[in-house]
């Protein structure tokens, strides 16, 4: 891994200071990663991990190696354009906004940017995510592997040669987490309504979610055997 890249990460909400947390976790330099977000908790939360956090991207300083936008998908259209000179300079962009195609950055940043798009889940913020990511043809080979290393700081890394399937993939492993936390939020109901305490009920439908997803990891059976054994 290069440690000596500058990273500017715009939006410090709960994915900005999840992957904030994973780059100083593996050993990057504080000082070498900026935050840009105008939410004065957010940056706040950014300084307390001891990066220096600014309110626009006028403030920050060059050089910068990586953009990586974690801002809300609706919120871009008014973010990007500040981001046009940078862009010009062949600075990549790595983006984490649900259903943004690159071809919307594209448009609005105008030139020919390099634009990586990321679709992570909500476990990056344990360092136990899932990132698949797609690149468009401005994004150099040492690019490519700049991006790959800053998702896999937060958990495992694959990439789509076709954007298209970007869509399922946030289907799937990006919303797939609020799926299997309602799994457990009917565990708990359904424990709870035939007599057993709250707090039990809670840990028996977390360690059930948890220990099950640990060994489909590690099993060399099909998700579909491993049902059979218990359905048996
Ligand atoms: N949460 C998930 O499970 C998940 C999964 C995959 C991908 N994503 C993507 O990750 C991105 C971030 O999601 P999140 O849940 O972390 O959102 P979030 O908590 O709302 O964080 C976004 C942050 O960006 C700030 N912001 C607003 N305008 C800005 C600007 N001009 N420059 C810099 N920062 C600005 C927001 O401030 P204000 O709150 O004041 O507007 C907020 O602090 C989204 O695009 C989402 O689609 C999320």
């Amino acid at each position: 891994m290069r440690k000596d890249i500058n990273i500017l990460l715009a939006g410090c909400g709960n994915m900005g200071r999840a992957l904030v947390k994973g780059w100083l976790a593996e050993g990057r330099d504080p000082k070498r990663i900026q935050v840009v977000d105008p939410n004065s908790e957010a940056a706040s939360a950014a300084r307390d991990l001891h990066v220096k956090a600014v309110a626009s991207l006028s403030e920050t300083q060059v050089p910068v190696d990586v953009v990586v936008l974690a801002v809300k998908p609706q919120q871009l259209e008014a973010v990007l354009p500040a981001y046009r000179e940078l862009a010009a300079a062949g600075v990549v962009f790595l983006s984490i906004a649900a259903g943004k195609p690159i071809e919307f950055y594209e448009r609005v940043l105008g030139g020919e940017p390099a634009i990586v798009r990321g679709m992570p889940n909500v476990p990056v913020a344990i360092g136990q995510g899932m990132t698949v990511l797609s690149a468009n043809g401005a994004v150099t080979a040492d690019q490519h592997a700049l991006c790959e290393a800053l998702m896999a700081a937060v958990g495992d890394v694959a990439w789509l040669t076709d954007e298209q399937l970007m869509d399922a993939v946030t289907a799937v492993s990006g919303s797939g987490p609020a799926y299997v936390f309602l799994l457990i939020e009917c565990l708990i109901d359904a424990a709870v309504s035939v007599g057993l305490e709250r707090d039990l009920a809670r840990q028996l439908a977390e360690k059930t979610v948890a220990g099950a997803g640990a060994y489909a990891l590690v099993s060399e059976h099909e998700p579909s055997e491993l049902r059979r054994q218990v359905t048996s």
